[in-house]
């Protein structure tokens, strides 16, 4: 059997608190993946490798630019605040490269669509780096899903503390704000189990400002806390809620006419979380097993493979344009006094 070249990746910002902890390790862990080269605006090279885990054996950047303009590079992840990966990952198509850019892809389903179109035009792969339904726990459940008659109920939820004063996620600028960071694990499972996009959206927001900012009162509110109803063809509805100012929580319950299935720690399972419920017709609770497996180092294998074109993404970019029309109408909802979107668009 003749061996497959790993796929060379450039990573820009491994400063990134998610390149650092999470995509930098799982692609160390992957033999179909090498790292050549990073590029970090703001960190210079022995300081930088150390913080990031980056070797001798990888080129270090003082620039994006020079990652992109790498010609060893075929692939690149871009882990940069929300407002920032429209620029840069047009840029990195631009270049010639693959891109696997982090969630959520862009701020508006347009934006999403112009960087789909840039993709398509230069014959690149792009994907949104949504990890979840790469473990095997999730892809059971979205099975188990199918079986549980017509669907009725969703809830999902993904709250918690959101503890880190002056971080991007608290600038509406940087595309800052519950929905948006933790808006995708909640409607993405939903709108598989719906098949569809919802017919109706109805949606209400907490305001909140940056800790850092205490008492100024010019500093600009991003949503704290977002919950939203979501009406489907069928007679489906599913609730969502996400905060950042509330106790830590990942739910995901999926009912149907003649069976119910749930578990925890839902959007960002452990290779030890294993299980989930399956709730029968009676209300009888078994505990079925689903799998487990490293998700961001599974997510970065199927990009590669994706990229040799032996494999069909589990996260297409339909599912992402899908989830970010859903998250536009909540905004617009929770926007509008009434609490609600206009029709199907
Ligand atoms: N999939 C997941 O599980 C997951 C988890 C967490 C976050 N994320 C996503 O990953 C992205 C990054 O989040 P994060 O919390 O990891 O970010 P972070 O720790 O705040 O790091 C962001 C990096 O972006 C670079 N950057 C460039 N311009 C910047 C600016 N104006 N302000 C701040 N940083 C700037 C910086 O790198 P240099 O200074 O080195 O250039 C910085 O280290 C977001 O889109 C987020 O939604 C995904």
């Amino acid at each position: 059997m003749t061996a497959v070249a790993p796929l060379r990746w450039g990573v820009i910002a491994p400063t990134a608190a998610i390149a650092r902890l999470a995509v930098l390790p799982a692609l160390a862990a992957s033999p179909s993946a090498a790292v050549v080269a990073v590029g970090s605006r703001s960190a210079d090279a022995p300081a930088g490798r150390a913080q990031a885990g980056v070797g001798p054996e990888v080129r270090w950047y003082r620039s994006y630019e020079a990652v992109l303009a790498d010609d060893e590079v075929e692939a690149v992840y871009v882990p940069l605040p929300n407002s920032l990966h429209r620029p840069w990952v047009e840029a990195a198509l631009g270049a010639g490269k693959h891109v696997l850019c982090e969630k959520p892809l862009a701020l508006t389903a347009s934006d999403a669509a112009a960087m789909a179109a840039a993709a398509e035009a230069a014959g690149r792969v792009l994907l949104e780096a949504y990890m979840t339904p790469h473990h095997p726990r999730s892809q059971a459940i979205a099975a188990a899903s199918r079986e549980v008659g017509p669907a009725r109920f969703a809830r999902t939820a993904f709250t918690g503390r959101m503890d880190r004063p002056g971080n991007h996620r608290w600038d509406p600028a940087m595309g800052g704000g519950a929905l948006a960071d933790l808006g995708i694990y909640c409607l993405a499972p939903v709108l598989s189990f719906a098949g569809g996009e919802p017919e109706w959206v109805a949606a209400r927001e907490v305001p909140g400002t940056d800790p850092a900012a205490g008492r100024d009162p010019h500093a600009v509110a991003v949503d704290v806390s977002f919950a939203g109803l979501l009406g489907f063809a069928g007679g489906l509805l599913a609730s969502f809620e996400c905060s950042f100012d509330a106790a830590e929580r990942q739910v995901l319950e999926l009912v149907g006419a003649d069976a119910a299935v749930s578990c925890e720690r839902a959007h960002t399972p452990g290779p030890e979380d294993t299980s989930y419920r399956w709730r029968h017709s009676d209300g009888r609770v078994e505990e079925r097993q689903g799998g487990g497996g490293e998700l961001y180092r599974l997510m970065v294998e199927q990009f590669a493979e994706v990229v040799a074109g032996r494999e069909e993404p589990l996260h297409p970019l339909a599912d992402t344009l899908a989830v970010a029309r859903t998250l536009d109408r909540s905004r617009e909802a929770a926007a509008d006094g009434s609490g609600l979107s206009r029709a199907t668009p």
